[in-house]
């Protein structure tokens, strides 16, 4: 690998392998210059994603999308540096809306292009320049936390992804979206159950807390779903009473939040095995959330880990991520064929992370 690459201008990143489009321009050390992000609305009736409805939005938006932001940061095409798009792990017709238009952004103006892995844009989240008084150094414990992924992961450098353990189920924002579903909430359930869950009594009902105390840092959360769903069924039909889904909900929060905290004490000491103890960084929507927060930053301090936990906006899905991972790529001369092919399916450690 090469090492110290100059990056020549400010890097344009396109974030569109889920339901959000987003467009961030970061100058070359990682600043900030000009950040949007659109949340798609047009799911809620459907009660989660529908593929085909998001790659229409993208394709939509993006254009104005990238247009404004350029706007925003002063830059045109022709000055930029690079320019990257999130080309998986996602839905497949949002990672073509978006590396398709960032690749033709890139033939246009002969310009470097990136194809960032969207883990790796979460994990790389806690390097970005004047986020931390210092950026996250290498190695550090990322706890990815979204609807789509639950993982523990060794980020022991750019491409170099240790995976601790995951979910052998649903992903946790996925269980929150669920139980949000049974208890009558919006979609997505995991904000509205945050609020709802606030003040109540969380020692109400009995849930269990899967896989805790078990050996390794693996999560399961389908067996905690089902628990409210039986809990659920015992009512009658129709919205339940308000205070029995306030407590349910705040019982469910604190089930999850108990077993994120043992699951993360276990993928320290993994981590405490090889690295010592360093810097436990949290990602993903779900590490919104103000209880589990307060869970794992405890069991952090209490292994000696320091704790991170980037602000709300950069830990969901957002282009500035998708920016500053490949500046980080950038900086090691990493680039990506123009034919380079978008994939759904495409983990942190797979081969093709780093170079040959
Ligand atoms: O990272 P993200 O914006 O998108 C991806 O899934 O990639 O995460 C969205 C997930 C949803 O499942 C949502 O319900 C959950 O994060 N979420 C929360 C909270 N805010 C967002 N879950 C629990 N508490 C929250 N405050
Ligand atoms: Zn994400």
């Amino acid at each position: 690998m090469q090492l110290g690459h100059a990056i020549t201008g400010p890097v344009l990143g396109i974030e569109t392998s889920c339901d959000d489009t987003a467009a961030a321009v970061l100058d070359a050390g990682g600043v900030v210059l000009a950040e949007a992000l659109l949340s798609q609305s047009g799911h809620a009736p459907y009660g989660g994603v529908v593929p085909e409805i998001a790659a229409r939005a993208h394709l939509a938006v993006l254009p104005d999308l990238v247009a404004e932001v350029m706007r925003r940061a002063g830059v045109g095409f022709a000055e930029l540096g690079g320019v990257a798009a999130t080309a998986g792990p996602g839905l497949i017709g949002g990672l073509i809306v978006g590396s398709s238009f960032a690749k033709g952004i890139a033939l246009t103006h002969r310009l470097p292009f990136v194809a960032v892995n969207h883990l790796e844009a979460h994990a790389l989240t806690a390097r970005l320049p004047g986020l931390f008084p210092d950026s996250a150094p290498f190695p550090y414990l990322l706890l990815l936390l979204s609807g789509g992924h639950c993982q523990c992961v060794a980020v022991e450098g750019v491409g170099r992804y240790r995976r601790l353990g995951g979910t052998i189920d649903d992903a946790i924002g996925e269980a929150f979206d669920k139980v949000g579903k049974l208890l009558g909430l919006g979609w997505p359930g995991g904000p509205a159950l945050e609020r709802l869950a606030a003040g109540a009594d969380a020692t109400r009902f009995a849930l269990p807390r899967p896989l805790f105390g078990r050996p390794g840092c693996d999560f399961s959360f389908s067996g905690l779903k089902t628990a409210v769903a039986h809990l659920v069924d015992r009512y009658p039909a129709g919205p339940l009473p308000a205070g029995d889904a306030a407590d349910l909900a705040a019982s469910f929060q604190r089930a999850v939040a108990e077993v994120l905290a043992d699951r993360a004490d276990h993928a320290m000491a993994a981590f405490a095995e090889s690295h010592g103890a360093g810097l436990l960084v949290v990602a993903g929507g779900v590490a919104a959330n103000a209880t589990l927060r307060a869970a794992l930053q405890s069991a952090a301090h209490a292994r000696g880990f320091g704790f991170v936990a980037p602000p709300l906006r950069l830990c969901s899905d957002n282009a500035v991520m998708v920016a500053w991972a490949a500046i980080e790529r950038l900086r090691l001369g990493l680039t990506d064929a123009l034919d380079h092919a978008p994939r759904p399916r495409w983990p942190l450690d797979a081969p093709d992370m780093l170079p040959a």
